[in-house]
């Protein structure tokens, strides 16, 4: 590869780009194709989200069936590379007695950070002048403002480290629809002169955080005994069930390393629907895993327990900055489609949805652990993957997961010995 041959890169066109990847990658026709297929999000689309475009690059899309939340009917569109996770989720909906959900108003904290001051006086000085520091922020974005939100309140802390005091200032903005980046970045960049001004000190970042403390969904549901037994086809009484996802979440709380794939199992749906409606994971996800430590011991972000019947009741409450309007939601095709399958009017009702997703997919990775493992579910699923990958067509796909499925041996060399014997 000749490095001089990707300088100015991003002035190129995308013909261009592919192009010269074509060339110092020799790509052969095949690998050619897969950059110049244009799928459902255009080129010129791409090409104005992100820089030095060469291609797009798709997920699964997919529908999980039977959610009831707050007693309206729903099917979510998922974006996810990995199988048995739609599955899950429909099954766990279907299992349960519905959702109901309560969410946060959308307020995010913009975060000042001042160096060079003498903390408390300086903090003094900020929390006299918080009226006029309001509403001058006020003026700063009036559409947000025009339609409800806009800046609340200034909150300041003083933190210390090795090289002495400074100041933490958080502005506190309802952001409405938005999932708020633009509209805070741009605040506290022009409140940073008069923040100078007022403590003396430097302002050095001035930035949204991303633990959106104040702008969380909560979601509940109950799952039956009878539901649960029913889900396994007898093979276990419901009470045992119950008993078996409690002790699968005494494991989450007692233990990090239990608790990070409990997690991890409630961001596989939470991302799904995030990815699917354009909005930013790496945010939901750090704060997602921030809100998960902030009693200091990293714990689960959902809680069982069983009701005066002994059914098994789940609940959730998770931070979750999410927008309709801005950003990949507004101008990507898919995005635009997952909001009108959702049928959804507001941030505040996505994220309800999203919290019950994510606890729904909990519990049916809690379910399937704890009592056939995960292996049989997941795996069936993921067979086709793999028979895939060992070169099989259509037609010898099914035969395939089916040999895997009965030998209990579901890997490549599995079915590359499966495809090799009915080629026979
Ligand atoms: P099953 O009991 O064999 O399913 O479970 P079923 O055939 O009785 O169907 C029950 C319902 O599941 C169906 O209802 C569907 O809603 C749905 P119906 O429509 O028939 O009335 N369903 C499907 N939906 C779409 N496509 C399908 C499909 N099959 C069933 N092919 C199931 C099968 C996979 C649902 C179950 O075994 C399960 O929930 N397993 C858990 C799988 C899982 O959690 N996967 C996530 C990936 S693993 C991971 O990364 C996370 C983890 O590490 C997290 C953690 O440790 O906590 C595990």
């Amino acid at each position: 590869m000749d490095k001089e041959s990707f300088s100015g890169f991003y002035k190129k066109e995308i013909k261009e780009r592919q192009e010269i990847v074509s060339k110092e990658f020799e790509l052969n026709d095949i690998e050619k194709a897969l950059l110049q297929k244009e799928g459902p999000l255009p080129f010129e689309v791409a090409n104005k989200m992100i820089e030095n475009v060469i291609g797009t690059f798709p997920l699964p899309y997919g529908l999980v069936t039977n959610f009831v939340i707050d007693g309206k009917e729903y099917v979510l569109p998922f974006a996810i590379e990995e199988p048995s996770v739609v599955a899950a989720a429909s099954n766990a909906a279907k299992l349960s007695s519905g959702f109901e959900t309560s969410c946060d108003d959308p307020i995010m904290i913009g975060q000042i950070q001042v160096i060079n001051v003498k903390g408390e006086e300086a903090k003094k000085a900020i929390l006299k002048e918080r009226v006029k520091l309001l509403e001058f922020a006020t003026t700063i974005d009036p559409i947000l403002v025009k339609f409800g939100g806009g800046p609340k309140d200034i909150t300041v802390e003083v933190l210390k480290d090795e090289k002495g005091e400074m100041l933490d200032i958080h502005l506190l903005v309802d952001v409405r629809d938005a999932m708020g980046a633009n509209a805070i970045n741009t605040m506290t960049e022009k409140l940073a002169p008069k923040i100078e001004e007022i403590t003396g000190g430097k302002v050095i970042l001035k930035i949204i955080s991303n633990l959106a403390i104040y702008r969380r969904a909560q979601a509940k549901t109950t799952w039956t005994k009878k539901a649960l037994e029913e889900s396994t086809k007898g093979q276990f009484k419901g009470e045992d069930v119950v008993e078996a996802i409690l002790n699968a979440y005494r494991f989450a709380c007692a233990t990090q390393f239990r608790a990070t794939t409990h997690n991890k199992g409630i961001m596989n749906g939470i991302d799904a629907v995030v990815i699917a409606t354009g909005n930013d994971f790496r945010a939901i996800e750090s704060g997602a895993h921030s809100f998960a430590s902030y009693e200091q011991k990293y714990s689960p972000l959902t809680k069982y327990y069983k009701d005066k019947e002994g059914n098994l009741v789940g609940e959730i409450d998770i931070p979750l900055a999410l927008g309709l309007v801005g950003g990949a939601t507004k101008v990507h095709p898919l995005a635009q489609l997952s909001l009108k399958i959702l049928g959804v009017k507001t941030a505040n009702e996505l994220a309800r949805i999203i919290a019950s997703v994510g606890l729904a997919q909990n519990m049916a990775a809690l379910r399937a652990l704890s009592t056939e493992g995960i292996q049989r579910g997941h795996m069936r699923l993921h067979a086709s993957n793999i028979a895939v990958q060992a070169s099989a067509n259509k037609k010898e796909v099914e035969i395939v997961v089916a040999k895997m499925i009965e030998a209990k041996e579901v890997n490549q060399a599995k079915a590359e010995a499966i495809l090799k014997e009915i080629r026979k």
